[in-house]
């Protein structure tokens, strides 16, 4: 297998506006960004992404661009992004950012002058028709919306602020990879491709047997002839991560993606997880992953993830948040770092910070948590009821402030913060988990000096074993010089197994592990342990 610094790297995800506010402003900025890398290095971390930090109206959080070679104000200036580029490279880290080039925002010059007539140049820059098909959006019930200027619908996969563009045209192809260049020309390291398997539109846009499965949205003939075009004009160029965000992309389709003899992206995040398995679910959870192991190994690359700004804080979603915070999530950290692919950590992750419950949809912010409110409303239910469906998955369980010290705000900002702090922040933040040796921060710490240590942790074949057992979770990694075993009791309960067909407690050497128990053959709730055989 071929070496990469982007399969040996760790990522980072810097959600900004809720990283750390240096102006009082209540967003969090590209200049707190700055403030806080030597504590992102401390962690071990090589890679850095940051979300969208372009001009946008900000309807869904910057992922509705007004003009892609800007910085939004909220984020900061020109000068400060390079700055920000500056000091991470001045700290042996790289920076990716999202590509967010499906949709721009309603407000794009290019939008309003495509919706200013039926004959105007830019009409065909986005996607227009005269009637509707019966498909839903991401973010509302019709992927369609009547423009009565110039009586036509335009075609939205998320909010009805953020239409689509229209791939098959070339020009619009070229425009994006001009772009794509003025970023890398400034100094960034890839990219982090937003919806990107979405670009290709089914022909003729057919109406849907069932159309709550949105799944026609992505994944449709065409893709693969934009994303090798994106490749031989731009990326190839370049030495860069590229990591797409594969929707509705299955494991056997995966390769199509990035097998590197294709010339298309590196490395993907698919959603067989984070979209599919709302509770943790151990026997889908080891399935998902041995598929995509086998479909990809020697060939592409898997990213490993369990959260992100859209999808709530694994603790509180796979783990344990009364009883068991902190041992769940060293447990899943270690799952996360020993599972083949680039592991990425969402900020606060690395201190188990959890999902919030504010009291009412006033205090909650998301665009597709909103509407899908706002629908739901519509439909004389119970608003209560449906408030309460929605909390579990609400974007905004991972998107309020990161929880810096116990001081007003969570050391956030000296303002009002644009979205309220997790009242937990005065037992979990980041000077309480600096000062604990024991703490989840230097949990992850450990792991990543491991897999810097150890390219086993990269490299080596996975091979799973106790595959029905809907506990624990024990695979083999092995390289060739080295072979190691990982078990995991993802479970509330001991668990005690015969490990001797496996491994010898006695010998083998133990490398981490998150109890400090005599070795047994019981596992505490969630113990996690990585022996060298
Ligand atoms: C991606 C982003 C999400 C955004 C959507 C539309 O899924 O991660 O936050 O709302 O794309 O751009």
């Amino acid at each position: 297998m071929d070496k990469t610094w982007w399969k040996e790297a760790v990522v980072y995800q810097v959600y900004w506006r809720s990283f750390l506010d240096s102006d009082g402003d209540g967003y969090g900025d590209l200049e707190g960004v700055i403030q806080k890398l030597d504590y992102i290095k401390s962690l071990g971390v090589d890679v850095i992404w940051l979300n969208p930090c372009f001009e946008s109206p900000d309807v869904d959080n910057g992922y509705d661009i007004s003009d892609y070679c800007a910085v939004m104000p909220k984020a900061g200036t020109m000068e400060t992004f390079q700055r920000l580029i500056e000091e991470i490279h001045a700290r042996d880290m790289k920076m990716i950012m999202d590509l967010v080039v499906n949709h721009t925002s309603d407000q794009h010059p290019w939008f309003v002058e495509s919706r200013s007539s039926q004959d105007n140049p830019k009409r065909d820059w986005y996607i227009w028709r005269n009637e509707p098909n019966n498909w839903r959006s991401y973010f509302s019930p019709s992927t369609w919306e009547y423009d009565e200027k110039t009586g036509q619908y335009y075609f939205h996969s998320f909010a009805v602020e953020q239409p689509d563009l229209n791939w098959k045209n070339p020009e619009v192809r070229e425009e994006i990879y001009r772009i794509m260049k003025f970023w890398l020309d400034r100094g960034i390291d890839g990219f982090r491709m937003d919806a990107i398997a979405i670009l290709a539109k089914q022909d003729g846009f057919p109406d849907a047997e069932n159309p709550e499965d949105i799944s026609y949205l992505g994944n449709n003939p065409g893709i693969h002839e934009y994303l090798q075009e994106m490749n031989e004009k731009v990326l190839q160029h370049y030495d860069l991560l590229t990591v797409g965000e594969l929707a509705f992309v299955k494991a056997e389709e995966g390769p199509l993606y990035v097998d590197r003899e294709r010339k298309e992206l590196h490395t993907l995040f698919h959603f067989e997880v984070c979209d599919y398995m709302e509770n943790w679910d151990m026997l889908q959870f080891k399935s998902i992953q041995k598929r995509w192991y086998e479909s990809l190994w020697g060939r592409g690359w898997n990213s490993q993830f369990l959260n992100n700004h859209d999808h709530t804080r694994l603790v509180t979603r796979f783990g344990n948040v009364s009883t068991y915070r902190e041992e769940s999530a060293k447990c899943f950290a270690t799952m996360l770092h020993t599972l083949p692919g680039t592991p990425y950590i969402y900020q606060g992750e690395e201190i188990g910070m959890t999902g919030v419950r504010f009291d009412s949809i006033e205090d909650y912010n998301d665009i597709a948590m909103k509407n899908k409110y706002k629908e739901e409303i519509g439909k004389r239910r119970d608003p209560q009821t449906v408030f309460e469906e929605l909390l579990p998955l609400a974007r905004d369980n991972s998107r309020t402030p990161m929880q810096w010290d116990a001081n007003k705000n969570a050391g956030f900002t000296e303002g009002r913060p644009w979205i309220n702090i997790n009242p937990n922040y005065k037992e979990i933040n980041v000077e309480e988990a600096l000062q604990d040796q024991n703490s989840i921060y230097y949990f992850y710490k450990k792991l990543i000096e491991l897999r810097k240590q150890n390219q086993v942790m990269i490299y080596g074949t996975y091979e799973p074993v106790l595959e029905d057992d809907e506990e624990i979770y024990a695979y083999y990694r092995e390289d060739g010089q080295e072979k190691w075993l990982v078990i995991l009791n993802i479970s509330e309960e001991d668990a005690e197994r015969d490990w001797s067909q496996f491994v010898s407690l006695e010998d083998a050497e133990l490398l981490l592990g998150n109890y400090d128990l005599p070795r047994s053959n019981t596992l505490a709730p969630y113990e996690a342990r990585i022996y060298r055989l």
